[in-house]
Order: structure tokens, then sequence, then C-alpha cells
């Protein structure tokens, strides 16, 4: 019975790969079917070429979603640690980079390796590239009509992904699967993705592309704000780096963000204070906080000329200039997309699935996994993690 399997996970990416190898293991029929000539492309490309594949700090915390509790069952049964120690069997070496982060010393090529290597221990079945056209259902078991031929299985596990970056192969299929079962979903969008402003806001800033400092960044009403502090990157169309990326998952359009450029001084108190001792001009004396071409670029934007003596200087001027470097309000007007987001926002609703086993309460044997479920991490690690975790969840219980 060369095409019926207990389980068929379509998808062989992060998710995919590790739920189709825990159940294979299980001693589960299981077969793997991606549309991809080549696989795990987000692996590959993750984390500069080193894949940040998990972090381990990793917690509920972490990760946005409209349910936050959800994700906490699979996190706890399956954890960083847990993944460490695959790695670790393996014998990949391995680096803390930040914040707990953990990168492959040389490549992600390692990651996988190892999951195909998983995946064979547990004789899974690959079908690859393979496209499926639809998923329907025969009495109690599913019917996948593909390209390659008819597949029957008991179970369906989806771990097709979310939307980013759709020229290595994302798709809506995983949304479209959902619809086609009556599952909600939480609006799609793009999320870790670089922010951007309209021209007018953004001319005087476009020179100051290139430049990178720590900052404060935060958005949202008082009662929700979200804080990070990170690296921020001005770019010729906006601002990126992991500060903007992070805030960027909370952020909601037409909303301000604000940043603090120097976290650690009150520039407005510092300068009023420092009138009568600081004996410079103002274009020297902020390089001591600042990149020299951004505060340029702020006293530029603030109409104040580099060689004015701070004593001279208005106590209103400067308190302009310092709520311009510790509360920079700016409104952008979107985000770079699909096209350069590291992850999909929002997803299938996770009121349509068991947290325990990641499948739908109201279509037996049909699982949702991965980025394509409304879980989505922080940039760090988290996302993969929860790659991991859910895939685990599902290959546990199909
Ligand atoms: P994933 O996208 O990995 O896999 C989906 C699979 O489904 C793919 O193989 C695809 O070909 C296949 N597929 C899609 N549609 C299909 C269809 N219709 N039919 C059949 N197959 C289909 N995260 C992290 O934790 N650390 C990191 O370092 C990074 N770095 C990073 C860099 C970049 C540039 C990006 C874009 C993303 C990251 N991420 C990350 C995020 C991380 O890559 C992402 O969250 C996981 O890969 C999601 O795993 P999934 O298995 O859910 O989807």
């Amino acid at each position: 019975m060369q095409n019926q399997f207990d389980i068929a996970v379509i998808g062989a990416g992060a998710a995919g790969m590790m739920c189709a190898a825990v159940a294979g293991q299980r001693g589960k029929k299981v077969v793997l079917i991606d549309h991809a000539t080549r696989l795990a492309e987000k692996i590959r490309i993750s984390g500069g070429g080193r894949c940040n594949f998990t972090n381990l700090q990793a917690g509920p915390q972490h990760f946005v979603s409209n349910n936050p509790h959800f994700c906490r069952s699979a996190l706890s049964r399956y954890t960083p640690q847990d993944f460490l120690s695959l790695v670790k069997r393996y014998r990949i070496a391995f680096h803390e980079k930040h914040k707990g982060q953990l990168f492959c010393d040389q490549s992600a090529e390692q990651i996988i390796d190892m999951l195909k290597a998983e995946c064979e221990a547990g004789r899974v079945a690959w079908r690859t590239p393979c496209k499926v056209e639809t998923i329907g259902k025969d009495g109690d078991r599913f019917r996948l009509d593909t390209n390659a031929g008819t597949i029957h299985a008991a179970s369906v596990v989806i771990a097709t992904g979310g939307l980013s970056i759709p020229k290595i192969g994302a798709t809506d299929f995983a949304f479209r699967i959902a619809k086609q079962f009556g599952l909600k979903l939480v609006d799609p969008r793009p999320g870790l993705v670089p922010l951007t402003f309209d021209i007018a806001t953004w001319e005087p800033f476009i020179p100051l592309s290139g430049i990178a400092l720590e900052v404060d960044i935060e958005t949202g009403e008082k009662k929700s704000r979200t804080h990070f502090r990170e690296d921020l990157l001005f770019t010729h169309r906006g601002l990126s780096g992991p500060a903007v990326l992070q805030i960027s998952s909370f952020w909601d359009s037409g909303k301000p963000i604000m940043l603090n450029l120097v976290p650690e001084t009150d520039i407005a108190e510092t300068l009023v204070q420092g009138k009568t001792t600081l004996k410079k001009n103002i274009g020297n004396l902020l390089p001591q906080w600042l990149p020299s071409r951004l505060a340029e670029g702020l006293l530029v934007a603030n109409g104040i000329r580099p060689d004015a003596r701070l004593a001279d200087m208005p106590d209103k001027t400067l308190r302009r200039l310092g709520e311009s470097i510790n509360r920079w309000m700016i409104v952008p007007n979107g985000s770079e997309g699909y096209r350069k987001a590291e992850v999909t926002r929002g997803g299938v609703d996770t009121k349509e699935l068991s947290q325990q086993t990641m499948m739908a309460n109201k279509v037996p044997g049909l699982h949702f996994i991965g980025e394509a479920v409304d879980v989505t991490g922080w940039l760090g690690g988290y996302n993969f993690q929860w790659a991991w975790a859910s895939g685990t969840a599902a290959g546990l219980s199909v």
C-alpha cells in the first residue's frame, strides 16, 4: 500500500521535519511532502547562514498571539534544552551569541542534515518536489490529490509556514486549508520586519543610512506598551536592526513608535545643567553620546547651528533637542512587507486548536504546527523553538 500512511505532513521545513521524525520514530508510517526542490530553505538562510536554532530563555512571554497562554503546553514539554541535547548528540558545534541565542559555529546546513537523519531514523517517506492540489476526506481518512498521485492518511499535519519570503516558496496553503475546513484565522501580517516612512518624513534622515546604535524602542498604549533595548539601523527607506524588527511585531498601523537614542542619559537636563560648566559648542558636545553623523543630522533637523555655544542657547531649544533625542516619536507609513519579513504574525486562530496536540477541535485528524499558527516569536531563536515544540507536540499525538 504505497500511498497509504498513518500521517501525511505537508511542509518539510523546521516544524514539519521535526513532527515527521518524532511520529516516524514512534513507529508511525509517515509521508513528508514539500513543493520545493530545496528542502528547508528558511533554516538554510536563517541567522545569516548559521541558524539561531533556539533561545535558552524561551518561554511563553517571548511570543505574540491572541492567546498568549496557548504556546505554554508545547513549549514546556519540548524545551530549548531538549533541542540542545539533539544538537549535542549530532556533535554540532554551537555558541551563545547574545541574550541566550544559540547559533551553529559552522553552518545552518548541519541542522537540516540532523533533521533529515532524524526523519531517516523514523523511516519517513519523502515526496519532494510534490504539489498538493486538494485535501478532502474519504470516510474518516484524508485524501490528498497531488501532482504525483493520490495519498491517503489517517491524519494530516499542515506545516507549510507563513507568507514571509515568497521567493523561497512561502505560500498561503495553510490558511486556505484552514478556511476550507471552517477554521478561523487571525489576520496575517508581516512580523520581524523593517519599518518605512513617507518620503517627506524620511528625506532628512536618508543621509544617515548605515548608522547603527543601541536604543530603547517602544510602541502601544500605556497599559499594553512594549519595550526593547536593542540595536537600531538607519536605512534609505526607514528603520531596521533588531530594535525595529522586535517592535514591528507589536506595532499597529497608524500608531507611532518612540525611540530613546541615548537611553542612559537625560540629554535636555544634562545640557541645561551644563550651561555654566560645559564650555563647548553644541556640535562638539553631542558626539559623546551619539554617532557624529547622527548628531549633525539631529542638529539640522532641529534648526540648530553646530557652532552655537551651549552657554548661549535658550533652555527651550535645549529641551526641544533633548526631547528629539530621548523621546523621538515617529509614525511609520508601513513596513517592507513579506518580501523582507522574517515571520508572519497571525495565522490559524489558536481557539480552533488543542494546545496539547495542535489538532483542530472540529476536524479530528487535522493538525497545524509552526508558523502557520497564530504564535509568533520574538527575534532571537524563539520562532525555531516554537517550530520544534509544536512539531513535537503533534508528532507525539498523531
Ligand atoms: P517553514 O517556512 O520553515 O517551512 C515551510 C515549508 O513548507 C517549506 O519547506 C515550504 O517549501 C513548504 N511549503 C509552503 N507552501 C507549500 C505548499 N503549498 N505545498 C507544499 N509545501 C509547501 N527563526 C529563528 O528562530 N531563528 C533564526 O535565526 C531565524 N532566521 C530567519 C531568517 C530569515 C531570513 C527568515 C525569513 C526567517 C527566519 N526565522 C528565524 C524564522 C523561521 O525561519 C521560521 O519561523 C520557521 O522556519 C517556521 O518554521 P515552519 O516549519 O513553520 O515553516
